[in-house]
């Protein structure tokens, strides 16, 4: 008896030392993570905490600014439907604004037109991965006592007068979702300015719980099948079965069915970052630059094409270096253009096909009145984009370019063309 009871007294044990020294591990490799995103950014790792996804970041950078029910928070009408919902869950209100055609962000000179004394905070997205013109935005935040938050979901990697995105305003959140500058399947991270405010984001983000085993588990699937197996060939159909699995909620997607619905917060929503993600994540930031330089190599070569067919390249202001994670284009009719793609196998995509993509429908859910900025309305139906990811060789966005030059007459010069 006593023999038997040593043996499963030592076997639990083992047990408890195995995972202590895997939570151990696992702290590194977060930390680790941590260090490599603060390195590239050129900040103290005190500054950086982890998400599950983006949108949970913004939520805690919100939640740590104290934002209130009834609060207002200014964003460009031109928007991930992620950012209003956020905003929502602290009972605050979204209050829209204009956006620049040319840049698809904020209009500056719209923004001080919508401040009440309820308003706390204004969003500056890097829409497409181009930064705001933050420096009028801070003066009129500076003037009015008003936070400032950079949306850098598309933003990782570009500038803004030579600093780095995400490092000029008091706080951002970066995704590090399947499309943005740098992937982790789905991710989210914080950066923060103050150190006031860091210290409070880190201990809500404390709060928030682990994602769970199996959380991690069909992440790390979803990883090795989009590495290994996925191909532009199969993009269209890869991509039907993600949005139905998703929609399901059979696999981690872009967004549940529910937060598509409402803006009510869904259950298991504030959540940390996964181990899966600190892991891919350090390798990911190792071939960062790489795949930057690449993506605006593609991006080059999709401006020089279209200037032979006298279709202005992607703007882009002397204020900011772009990230291009998506290379935005006008077209006659999304629809015609979609099947044309489809049938040709190039893989478009359709970002930001409303004010508060994906919603096209009930948009009063999320406080925004149909009609209310109807130029962002109308660029939302006509506005596709072209993928300048590593996925994509420089062959590859040759015939995509080829592509578009024999249906040249479907693509539209400027949104002045609306
Ligand atoms: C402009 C914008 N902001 C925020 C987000 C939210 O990022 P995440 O999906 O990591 O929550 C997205 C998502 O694509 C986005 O496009």
């Amino acid at each position: 008896m006593f023999i038997i009871c040593t043996f499963f007294q030592k076997k639990n044990q083992n047990q408890t030392r195995q995972i202590k020294s895997l939570k151990h591990d696992f702290l590194l490799i977060k930390k680790k993570y941590k260090k490599a995103i603060a390195d590239f950014l050129d900040v103290d790792p005190a500054q950086v905490s982890l998400y599950w996804r983006g949108r949970v970041g913004l939520y805690c950078i919100l939640k740590a600014m104290e934002i209130q029910p009834g609060d207002e928070v200014i964003l460009p009408s031109f928007t991930c439907v992620v950012v209003p919902s956020a905003i929502k869950y602290l009972g605050a209100k979204p209050i829209y604004t204009s956006i620049n055609p040319n840049t698809y962000n904020i209009d500056v000179e719209k923004i001080e037109e919508k401040i009440t004394e309820k308003t706390k905070v204004i969003l500056a997205q890097n829409t497409f991965g181009l930064s705001s013109d933050l420096n009028p935005i801070l003066d009129i935040a500076k003037k009015y006592d008003i936070k400032v938050i950079e949306d850098c979901a598309h933003g990782f990697g570009g500038t803004y007068r030579g600093r780095k995105n995400g490092t000029s305003a008091t706080a951002a959140f970066f995704s590090s979702q399947w499309n943005k500058p740098f992937s982790t399947g789905i991710g989210g991270i914080v950066l923060s300015n103050e150190p006031e405010l860091a210290k409070k984001i880190q201990f809500i983000q404390e709060s928030f719980k682990s994602p769970s085993t199996k959380d991690e588990i069909m992440l790390a699937i979803q990883i090795f099948i989009r590495n290994n197996i996925l191909k532009p060939s199969i993009y269209w159909a890869a991509l039907r079965l993600y949005r139905w699995a998703s929609r399901r909620g059979l696999i981690s997607g872009s967004s549940d069915a529910g937060e598509l619905e409402n803006a009510e917060m869904p259950n298991n929503y504030l959540k940390k970052g996964a181990n899966i993600q600190a892991k891919v994540g350090i390798r990911a930031l190792q071939c960062f630059s790489k795949n930057l330089s690449h993506r605006k190599k593609v991006a080059t070569l999709y401006n020089n094409g279209f200037v032979k067919f006298n279709i202005p390249p992607i703007y882009c202001p002397n204020y900011a270096t772009h990230t291009y994670i998506k290379y935005p284009i006008l077209v006659k009719n999304q629809d015609t253009f979609l099947r044309l793609a489809q049938q040709n196998q190039i893989p478009l995509g359709d970002w930001l096909n409303s004010p508060i993509h994906p919603i096209r429908e009930n948009l009063g859910r999320w406080n925004y009145k149909k009609g209310s900025f109807p130029l962002a309305e109308k660029i939302g139906y006509h506005i596709l984009n072209l993928p300048t990811d590593e996925s994509i060789s420089l062959k590859e966005a040759k015939r995509i370019l080829l592509f578009l030059e024999n249906n040249q007459k479907e693509i539209l010069c400027t949104w002045r063309d609306l």
